[in-house]
């Protein structure tokens, strides 16, 4: 049955594969460190959760300069960020940012987090660590990844998918936006590759230091690295909800969908997704040293109230409205 989604069936088998942890949303505007370092602003509007070492440069070790992150887990000052989606008004062409709503209706409640996405580092698949197969190696200060592309415009990628919210389904995972509207709001997922090439923190495309063995969607089984890229990272994975609902009545029966990404992206294969790592110390090894940790922070590591991680802030360096109703998208002619 393709309505069951691995991360329903997942209510329903054992969990014990990595981490899975709610992030409040930081900030939201043009500035993106891995793709334009430097440009502020930058091309277009992220929604973006993490540490507060966030700016428009990042090097060095992250998780040493921050001092706090809307992450539930209080060691990963981590970035993490995604395209934020915009409604295009059918009627007059102006945009409206839609709001984000924590993940978790289905994986037992948002624990207090503002908006924000769902952070997954697993080990293996949702199921199961494998960790006497293979080690998993933590990233290293200074890494960084992104995955997807906004300038695709055709060609679905694996890893990369939409869902109809409705009720308590999330309907079947599917490669660009959905053509109807969405009673409980769009779910997007990042799935990011897991294969590192052993050397390079970064790469001119940011991609090709690391390599996905992943083919099909979900938290599927991962096939073995290749020698070009043999060291097994954790699996990261996003999973966002747009709450679209306050734009439902407006989208009549029969039009095309009227959700856009903040790069002008009408089509959904441009969704990407950007990784800038920020652990402190050896606490993501740690982590992933451990079997049978699933959601509760492995044990040593440690936790805050997210009543605690919604107090870290970052200012705004782009001063400018991203909120809407606007005649153009922020950066866009
Ligand atoms: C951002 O970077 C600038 C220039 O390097 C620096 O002056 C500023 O303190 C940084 N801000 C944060 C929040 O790290
Ligand atoms: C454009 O349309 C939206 C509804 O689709 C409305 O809320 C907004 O006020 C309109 N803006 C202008 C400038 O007419």
């Amino acid at each position: 049955m393709k309505l069951f989604s691995a991360a329903a069936l997942a209510l329903i088998a054992p969990v014990q594969a990595g981490l899975r942890f709610p992030c409040s949303t930081l900030t939201v505007q043009r500035l993106d460190p891995v793709v334009q370092p430097g440009a502020v602003p930058a091309a277009h509007v992220h929604h973006i959760v993490g540490g507060n070492a966030f700016n428009h440069t990042m090097t060095g070790d992250v998780g040493e300069r921050a001092t706090c992150t809307t992450c539930q887990m209080a060691e990963d000052f981590s970035n993490y960020w995604t395209a934020q989606l915009y409604f295009k008004s059918p009627t007059n062409g102006s945009y409206k940012r839609v709001p984000v709503v924590p993940v978790q209706p289905l994986l037992g409640g948002s624990n207090g987090a503002t908006g924000g996405l769902t952070v997954y580092y697993t080990q293996f698949d949702l199921n199961r660590d494998n960790l006497n197969q293979q080690k998993i190696t933590a990233f290293k200060p200074g890494f960084r990844m992104t995955v997807g592309s906004p300038t695709e415009s055709n060609k679905p990628h694996v890893g990369l998918r939409y869902q109809c919210l409705s009720g308590t389904s999330r309907g079947a995972e599917q490669p660009d936006f959905p053509s109807k509207p969405c009673s409980g709001g769009i779910f997007t997922s990042h799935h990011f590759p897991s294969c590192w090439d052993g050397v390079n923190l970064d790469s001119p495309d940011h991609q090709s230091h690391m390599y996905n063995t992943i083919r099909s969607d979900g938290f599927t089984n991962a096939p073995a690295c290749p020698a070009s890229h043999p060291v097994r990272m954790p699996q990261v994975t996003y999973e966002t909800t747009w709450d679209t609902r306050q734009f439902n009545s407006l989208w009549k029966s029969g039009d095309p969908n009227p959700f856009v990404w903040s790069f002008e992206g009408t089509l959904g294969y441009g969704t990407h997704a950007d990784y800038m790592f920020g652990w402190k110390g050896d606490s993501l090894q740690r982590a992933m040293d451990k079997s049978e940790c699933f959601y509760d922070g492995c044990g040593s590591i440690k936790k805050q109230a997210m009543s605690e991680a919604n107090k870290c802030a970052v200012a705004k360096q782009v001063t400018e409205d991203v909120e809407g109703w606007l005649e153009k998208l922020p950066g866009m002619a």
